[in-house]
């Protein structure tokens, strides 16, 4: 008999974020419709995740698929350096019309890790550019997640994922979402920070982490005071997914570098961008060439990528995306209420389409979730996590996966009603199993 694809799979490949020695095979998906998975023994599940944040609409919508077919008719790439071409504009001038004001230009990357990694050389070498080199700490958010490559791991917590690469991280300090914690770690760094990363109104990768639409507006007025770069990380947040087209719109501001990936595309093709304004922009225009921005990738401004972004905020208009995903959250958020009354949930916060419920580590029994390392208050490693993960993989109907000790949901904006009361059953089952 020939080996299955699960067999075949581990035999060759290696998945990210992954423990080979413990987690159970991956599931073979062979399609993908509307908020719905098929796997290849034929069930169904449904994307209660959008595929790690990204999938924005619904899969396989006719017109995006056209979009990408059409353009790869026409022309499938072109490097975008010393070219440009009809989607690449476009899009560009599109986000341009619905980001924040002050963001007058759009770098093209491929992927959420690399718009970080544009942002943060630009605004270093912004400073180098003015003749302020010593400008070399950046400030970020403790719990921050911005992405796996060197400068995004930098600025992001070290525990559990990073801490081993420490030797090679530049400066960052960490700082609590609130005024005060912002302003004392800028008196202590006098001169010194060339700009402050967050991701705005929801922490992702921390477990749905959420702050105050008043924080972002401190955070915005006291960079201004202190002159320096506010860079919003909106990669998650952006295209709707916290009731607004960018999390920043809640407080009205406009961040000095904004970076977007996921749902710049409908969630289907890597493509990323970094917005940046106009003082950035100049500060890189010189008669010497060697003043430029010297950072591109293969594929940065890929036309597919961008014919599907142009396809996929056409939808977001003409559906009101944001607006759907508010909805939705409201819906789930209603449908989860119920777990408030059980000892060991401490927790039900939304922001859109975003839902988390948080376990309380305190009221757990079965498990001690402070041992092991990275595992204090709960995190990425808690023991229950490992519950969670293993009920999640349980539910033959709703594609969960938890956050450590945080079950979440955040589903594409097609998703009806109905299917909204079964995501929050889901979780609700999920959490119910480990606390019994
Ligand atoms: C806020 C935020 N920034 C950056 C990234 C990195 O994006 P990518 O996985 O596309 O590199 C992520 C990914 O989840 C993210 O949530």
């Amino acid at each position: 008999m020939s080996p299955s694809l699960p067999e075949r799979d581990r035999e060759v490949c290696w998945h990210p974020y992954t423990q080979h020695a413990l987690d159970t095979e991956p599931l073979p998906v062979v399609g993908a419709k509307g908020a719905w998975l098929e796997l290849a023994d034929g069930t169904k599940r449904l994307d209660a995740i959008a595929s790690w944040w990204a999938n924005l609409h619904g899969h396989g919508r006719p017109e995006f698929v056209e979009a990408m077919r059409d353009q790869a008719q026409q022309l499938d790439h072109i490097m975008f350096a010393g070219f440009t071409h009809e989607p690449g504009v476009a899009l560009a001038e599109q986000v341009l019309e619905i980001a924040p004001d002050s963001l007058t230009k759009v770098f093209y990357s491929d992927n959420g890790s690399t718009a970080v990694e544009v942002a943060l050389k630009a605004a270093y070498q912004t400073w180098v550019r003015r003749g302020e080199p010593a400008r070399t700490v950046f400030l970020a958010l403790n719990g921050a997640y911005h992405g796996d490559t060197f400068g995004a791991m930098a600025v992001g917590e070290p525990e559990p994922f990073f801490a081993e690469f420490s030797p090679f991280l530049f400066h960052v300090v960490h700082v609590e979402p609130t005024a005060e914690s912002l302003r004392e770690a800028l008196d202590d760094l006098e001169g010194r920070v060339a700009g402050f990363i967050l991701e705005p109104l929801v922490q992702g990768a921390a477990g749905m982490c959420m702050h105050s639409v008043q924080f972002l507006q401190d955070a915005r007025r006291i960079c201004n005071e202190r002159n320096i770069f506010l860079i919003a990380d909106e990669v998650m947040t952006g295209f709707g997914r916290t009731g607004k087209v960018f999390a920043c719109d809640h407080a009205g501001i406009s961040p000095d570098l904004m970076c977007l990936a996921k749902g710049l595309t409908g969630g289907i093709f890597p493509l990323s961008a970094t917005l940046v304004s106009e003082e950035i922009y100049q500060a890189f225009l010189d008669d010497e060439r060697a003043k430029a921005f010297f950072h591109g990738h293969t594929f940065s401004g890929h036309p597919i990528g961008c014919a599907v972004g142009l396809a996929s905020l056409k939808v977001l208009k003409e559906e009101n995306t944001p607006a759907l995903l508010d909805h939705i959250g409201q819906r789930i958020e209603k449908g989860l209420q119920a777990a408030l009354t059980w000892g060991g949930v401490k927790e039900i916060r939304r922001c859109g389409g975003i839902v988390a419920l948080e376990l309380d580590l305190n009221n757990i029994t079965g498990d001690d979730n402070s041992g092991e390392e990275g595992a204090d208050e709960g995190g990425y490693l808690a023991p229950v996590g490992e519950r969670l993960r293993q009920a999640c993989r349980e539910n033959q109907q709703v594609l969960l996966r938890p956050l450590g000790h945080i079950m979440y949901a955040m589903p594409p904006s097609c998703v009806t009603d109905e299917e909204c009361d079964l995501i929050a059953s889901a979780i609700l089952g999920v959490v119910q199993s480990v606390l019994e």
